[in-house]
């Protein structure tokens, strides 16, 4: 079998005191994901998505069991590289999308890359054919807060997809769209999984999310994977 992207085994994710740990956020998850896939995380609210994203995503730890990322053990990983990591290979795309809203939509795109003294003139170039294949040509050089929900979205995809990550981590995507701009938004992430071979991990309460993608879901009930 191929190398996993991501692999948990009997992962859980307790809260409380040190020594008197209280709550299970997350309990015993075994969980794999391979290059390229997707995944659509469902449940009820506090089921554990978030929890489980955090962790996948490098933000937040398990408090046992074994995670592993590019067939590397996290845990053995100190913080610079557990960073680059998260850097180079991981994008994230939040319900609040975290622009900045005085800040042009290109200038958003190439925002991560704005603490290297430069930026590079090749960043630019691909910032502007990913807003330019997000239908955003015309909008290239707006405010992002003159932008709609879907369009602002968009620009989130962009900024997400300028790193190439071996995966995006989404959120919530849809949280503030319509249903016509959610299943736009689900037809971009498709179809650029289909042509960067990112994998996509989405946690959604959205029915036109989970719809089309039911085949790959994954659900949660207080912390736990049920059928
Ligand atoms: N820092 C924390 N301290 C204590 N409990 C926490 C903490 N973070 C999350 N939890 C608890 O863990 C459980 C899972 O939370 P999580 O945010 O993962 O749920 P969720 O499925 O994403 O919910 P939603 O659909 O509302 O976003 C909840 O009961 C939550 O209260
Ligand atoms: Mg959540």
């Amino acid at each position: 079998m191929a190398e996993a992207l991501v692999e948990l085994c009997g992962v859980s994710r307790m809260y409380g005191r040190p020594g008197q740990p209280t709550f299970a956020a997350l309990e015993d998850i075994d969980f794999r994901m391979d290059p390229g896939e997707i995944r659509v995380v469902v449940g009820p609210s506090g089921s554990g998505k978030t929890t489980l994203l955090q962790i996948l995503g490098l933000l937040d730890a398990p408090t046992s069991g074994i995670h592993r990322f590019l067939g590397r053990d996290v845990a053995a990983l100190d913080d610079r590289e557990r960073t680059r990591l998260r850097a180079h290979r991981i994008s994230f795309m939040f319900q609040d999308n975290w622009l900045l809203p005085w800040l042009t939509a290109l200038e958003n795109v190439l925002a991560p890359q704005l603490h290297l003294a430069r930026i590079q003139k090749r960043d630019r170039l691909q910032a502007l054919e990913l807003l330019e294949r997000l239908g955003l040509g015309r909008q290239i050089d707006q405010r992002v807060s003159e932008l709609s929900g879907g369009q602002r979205q968009r620009v989130c995809l962009a900024r997400a997809l300028l790193k190439k990550p071996s995966l995006v981590i989404a959120d919530e995507p849809s949280a503030s769209l319509d249903s016509c701009t959610t299943a736009e938004v689900v037809d971009l992430l498709l179809d650029l999984r289909e042509r960067e071979g990112c994998a996509i991990l989405i946690a959604t309460h959205d029915p036109a999310v989970i719809q089309p993608l039911s085949s790959n879901r994954l659900a949660l009930h207080d912390g736990r994977i049920v059928p």
